[in-house]
């Protein structure tokens, strides 16, 4: 990509588009295409095909996609489904019959195989049956991984296609129905603090809000027992361009620390950061989903990338920017 480029961010408002659109203007790259999902249904084929001809991008992050945690996977299967394929199918094809020179696809770290052996090599995908909360959602994603390899193949085409391990930081999901796991923590304690802030009269030690009580408690689903990774999207923005810059081929590559933390210990983590002093309750009855996800992420260290924010840094700068500049605490 030369700085003058024309690129378009599919999905330039969600985590990973914004995350995306920081980074290529950090290095210079103010030829941008971008439309929302109001301007551009990308599920509408007439609708993409018109804006990429009339667009004519040379190059295209899709990271536009129907995304969610595992209450809104297994409630809505069928748009995870449907809305995933389409998206992808009408860029992918479009891309390709405009004579995009390359374009880099969103996978997921879960459309791996549920018991995949650990940590996750890129050669895994395929090997074994996907878990079942998230089905819908791995079985589209993998069609735009397959996509990307055909189009490579059949015609010729630079598409590579990336697999994230979970991602945080601005613009994430907090809606507890639909979030993934790290924003839902620090949504819950930010909450639970709060409320415990405001239970006691005046006349307190915090500005605002009375003395702590310590009688509240939050619940989170499962056991705690699963083990995951996470990566600040900034983060994956720079891996991404990097990839994007110097990859080509048809191997998916992971994006990930290489690190992974058990679900109570991230708990206990968020917990002290947003400062939440009550306790914690585990409710066994919910489902812990797949146990461990950790990605081999050698071979994007063999390409010259490493991940640059630590866990603890990196929630401390979210919780901050997005918890406490408005001064809600
Ligand atoms: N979040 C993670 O932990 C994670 C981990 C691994 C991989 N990924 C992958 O990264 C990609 C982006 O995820 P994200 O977390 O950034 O999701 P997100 O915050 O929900 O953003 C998704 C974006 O997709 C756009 N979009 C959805 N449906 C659309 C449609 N029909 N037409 C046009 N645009 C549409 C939305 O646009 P509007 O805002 O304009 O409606 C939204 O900005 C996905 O492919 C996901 O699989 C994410």
């Amino acid at each position: 990509m030369e700085v003058s480029s024309k690129i378009y961010i599919a999905g330039h408002k969600g985590m990973v588009g914004s995350a995306l659109v920081r980074k290529l203007k950090s290095e210079g790259f103010s030829n941008l295409v971008l439309r929302s999902s109001a301007d551009l249904d990308l599920t509408n084929q007439q609708a993409v095909k018109e804006f990429f001809e009339e667009e004519k991008p040379d190059y295209v992050f899709l990271a536009a996609a129907k995304v969610g945690g595992i209450v809104a996977n297994s409630t809505y299967p069928a748009q995870f489904l449907y809305e995933n394929l389409m998206i992808q199918n009408n860029v992918i094809h479009r891309s390709y019959v405009s004579g995009v020179k390359k374009l880099l696809f969103l996978a997921s770290s879960c459309i791996y195989p549920k018991l995949a052996p650990q940590p996750i090599k890129e050669e895994y995908l395929l090997t074994g049956s996907l878990e079942e909360t998230n089905e819908a959602y791995a079985i589209a994603k993998i069609a735009g991984v397959k996509m990307c390899e055909a189009y490579n193949r059949q015609y010729g085409c630079d598409f590579i296609s990336v697999m994230p391990t979970n991602l945080y930081g601005p613009n994430d999901n907090y809606d507890l129905e639909t979030s993934h796991v790290l924003p839902a923590l620090l949504r819950k304690f930010h909450e639970a603090k709060i409320k415990m802030l405001s239970k006691t009269g005046p006349g307190n030690n915090v500005p605002g809000h009375s003395e702590l009580v310590d009688s509240e408690l939050v619940e989170l689903w499962g056991t705690g027992e699963p083990r995951r990774e996470f990566l600040h999207v900034d983060d994956l923005a720079n891996a991404c361009f990097h990839l994007m810059q110097t990859y080509q081929g048809n191997t998916s590559v992971n994006i990930g620390t290489g690190k992974d933390i058990s679900i109570k210990d991230l708990a206990e983590l968020i917990k002290n950061i947003t400062g939440y002093t009550g306790e914690i309750t585990w409710n066994n009855s919910k489902p812990d989903g797949t146990p461990r996800k950790l990605l081999d992420v050698s071979l994007i260290h063999s390409l010259g990338w490493e991940h640059k924010i630590g866990l603890e840094e990196g929630i401390r700068r979210v919780y901050e920017e997005e918890f406490l500049r408005d001064g809600s605490s």
